[in-house]
């Protein structure tokens, strides 16, 4: 019987680090909910102790979710490891997560600590964490940069502690394939007791070989789980991506030799649901999940398609489940084709009342648009309004006249702690003047990083959807709003934007 291969998704906690990736409890449920759709083996749903925030969504996750393994991650100290237990108490399955890092630069420079106290506080980490689970997971950061000997008397020593699952982090994404597999490799050989542990890699996507590292790891390295993230969501140019690897791992079996746990029918949903909750919109060239990665655009290409699939295909579209693209429900739908359909995308909603709120955004949306794709639905169940996050800042109703040869003009209603205020401004476009007219009351002082438009399903029929990144005071974050029509989804997201600017999530960073 062939091997398997652990799929451990990091989304909603390597993934969510990425500046302006935050994401609230519901959302973070909504995706973990998909993952466990896509039988994914290990949930890393948050950093427990990172903020109270991240708390209530392990534990949140770790009740709701029955068929994958839920983790938290955890620096190495008690407190730390206490909270993450914590927040993980009634899990099916649960894992602590526990690292600390090992390379001379960071125990120096950032820990100011001496190699013989990350060595006992690592020791004393794993086995405080085996005293509260029996699966507990162990990270020397920055490892891949750490020396070897120092790293071999770390890890021997945590697996004898009781560590289940040792892995290997290339956190800054140095490494390249060869030398990162035979790191691995060198690792299990050295180490006596490396066969008490499961081995895993973590890579970042610094030189764009998160994917290639991650594999050699396992084909030369030997290892048994992939830490990655939906898009390769992630700090910086981000982690492993799940498709990619999970493709890879499937579609070259001969190579690999190993099974996946995965239904691979979930992951196009489930990159929808990361991009539309984050704002990271995926590259249309993006392999399996981008727009064109089974678009045939060249006569040549197209010819032998349609003679023979298999001339230029190498994975079946539906299989990662690009068929999910149909029209789903229209003008006539009712409310139970509506509740059914929102069963099946795995949105959950807390009470009929919400479903109501939610079916009657949906009449209107039907009534502007005569086709809805479930795109739309994950979009419009997204919105403040039915979702009730207590937000300081709701979208109400917007006009704004433009013509050309003159500057255009918009006015528009928000509410600002439950008072419904007005604005207007001029602005070089429509959605500038509306802009300005928000930010004339608001007076964030925010700087715009990034805005970006885009067609929720792909005609001019569709809903735009609007990414809006802000930056204040060190702060980063992504608003995220949807409509027919561009200048409302632009203020949606503006607003949207504001709320996480002003919402008190600070937390501890993982790496910092
Ligand atoms: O990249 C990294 O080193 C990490 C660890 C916290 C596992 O994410
Ligand atoms: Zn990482």
């Amino acid at each position: 019987m062939a091997d398997k291969l652990i799929i451990f998704d990091t989304t909603l906690r390597d993934g969510e680090q990425s500046p302006g990736a935050s994401m609230n409890k519901d959302e973070k449920l909504r995706i973990a909910r998909q993952l466990e759709r896509l039988k994914v083996d290990v949930i890393e749903a948050g950093f427990a102790a990172s903020s109270n925030g991240d708390f209530e969504a392990v534990q949140c996750i770790a009740h709701a979710i029955k068929d994958s393994t839920i983790c938290s991650l955890s620096r190495a100290n008690d407190r730390d490891i206490s909270r993450a237990a914590e927040a993980l108490k009634g899990a099916n399955s649960a894992r602590i997560h526990t690292f600390i890092a090992t390379s001379a630069l960071h125990m120096e420079k950032k820990l100011r600590m001496t190699p013989e106290q990350v060595f006992e506080q690592a020791r004393l980490a794993v086995r405080f964490a085996r005293n509260l689970v029996a699966d507990v997971e162990f990270s020397p950061e920055d490892g891949y940069r750490s020396d070897m000997d120092f790293l071999c008397r770390v890890l021997e020593t945590v697996i004898s502690e009781g560590a289940t699952t040792i892995n290997v982090p290339d956190t800054v994404g140095y490494a390249v394939p060869e030398l990162y597999g035979n790191f691995i490799k060198t690792l299990r050989e050295r180490i006596p007791n490396s066969d008490k542990a499961i081995w895993s890699v973590h890579c970042h996507n610094d030189l764009g070989m998160a994917v290639a590292n991650s594999l050699a790891g396992v084909k030369i390295g030997g290892a048994r789980q992939v830490e990655c993230t939906i898009n390769g969501l992630g700090e910086r140019a981000g982690n492993c991506s799940l498709e990619e690897i999970v493709m890879a791992v499937k579609t070259r079996r001969d190579y690999f030799g190993l099974d996946l746990g995965i239904d691979t029918k979930h992951i196009l949903a489930a990159s929808r649901m990361v991009s539309q909750t984050t704002g990271f919109v995926v590259q249309p060239n993006k392999a399996v999940v981008g727009a064109n990665a089974f678009a045939h655009a060249s006569g040549i290409h197209q010819d032998g398609v349609l003679k023979a699939r298999d001339t230029y295909e190498i994975m079946r579209a539906e299989d990662v489940g690009w068929t999910a693209n149909k029209i789903v429900l229209g003008k006539l739908s009712g409310r139970n084709a509506f509740k059914q359909r929102l069963i099946e995308l795995g949105v959950q909603m807390e009470s009929e009342a919400d479903i109501n709120t939610a079916f009657a955004k949906f009449k209107e949306l039907a009534d502007r648009k005569s086709e809805i794709f479930d795109e739309d639905i994950l979009a419009l169940v997204s919105d403040e309004s039915v979702t009730h996050e207590k937000e300081q800042y709701g979208f109400v109703s917007l006009s704004q006249h433009s013509e050309t040869g003159e500057r255009p003009q918009a006015s528009i209603v928000f509410t600002m702690d439950g008072k419904e205020v007005t604005g207007s401004s001029d602005g070089n476009g429509p959605v500038d003047a509306s802009l300005k007219a928000i930010e004339a009351h608001v007076k964030s002082g925010a700087e715009m990083v990034l805005y970006s438009v885009n067609a929720i399903s792909g005609s001019t029929e569709s809903q735009g959807e609007v990414t809006v990144r802000l930056q204040n005071s060190g702060r980063v974050v992504n608003g995220v709003g949807a409509d027919p029509d561009i200048v409302v989804a632009s203020a949606k997201a503006y607003l949207s934007a504001l709320n996480k600017l002003h919402s008190k999530a600070d937390r501890v960073a993982a790496q910092g």
